[in-house]
């Protein structure tokens, strides 16, 4: 049988630890994981696409089945042009659960051979989210144990810059 690809799309403005749990279950799971980042979001991200792929290749650098790429378009363009057989996404809570299965069944539609998985983080990343971590670093609040520790510091570097601009 041929090895399973699989792609973990997603914003990651910026990474968590969430994220990087799913990132680390999934690596265990499928032969390859693509970490898929989408680079025509409709909403204004805090980090530039190359400053969220530079956090993603370092967290992941020593995972030898994760590679960092990204798309822009439909995600199930980029997941056929990969050959990739899953898509895989996090589930926290259940308010996580309206929107993914519009996606899923939204993808499944569009490209009725590719599935998506579901997996859930560690219960302690339960709640993380980007925009939750982004809001406590704008505060001056400690995201210390919600994302990696280089992110902590993008994060805390990124406030600062934006605070000198104005
Ligand atoms: O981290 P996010 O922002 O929840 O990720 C959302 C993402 C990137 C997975 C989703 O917006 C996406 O796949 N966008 C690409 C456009 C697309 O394929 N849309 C149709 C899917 S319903």
């Amino acid at each position: 049988m041929s090895d399973i690809l699989a792609i973990y799309p997603g914003s990651f403005d910026p990474i968590t630890n969430g994220h990087f749990d799913l990132i680390q279950r999934s690596s265990r799971i499928f032969d390859h994981l693509i970490v898929a980042l989408l680079t025509n979001a409709e909403k204004q991200p805090l980090f530039s696409v190359e400053e969220r792929v530079e956090m993603l290749q370092d967290v992941t650098r020593d995972m030898k089945n994760v590679t960092v790429d990204t798309f822009s378009g439909l995600l199930v363009d980029y997941a056929v042009k990969k050959n990739a057989r899953a898509i895989v996404r996090g589930i926290r809570a259940f308010s996580d659960y309206e929107y993914e299965i519009q996606m899923a069944l939204t993808n499944r539609k569009l490209q009725p051979k590719l599935e998506t998985l579901f997996l859930m983080p560690a219960e302690e990343y339960a709640y993380v989210s980007s925009r939750l971590v982004k809001e406590i670093a704008r505060h001056g609040g400690s995201v210390k144990d919600l994302v990696p520790p280089m992110v902590e510091e993008r994060l805390r570097r990124k406030i600062v810059s934006m605070i000198d601009e104005v």
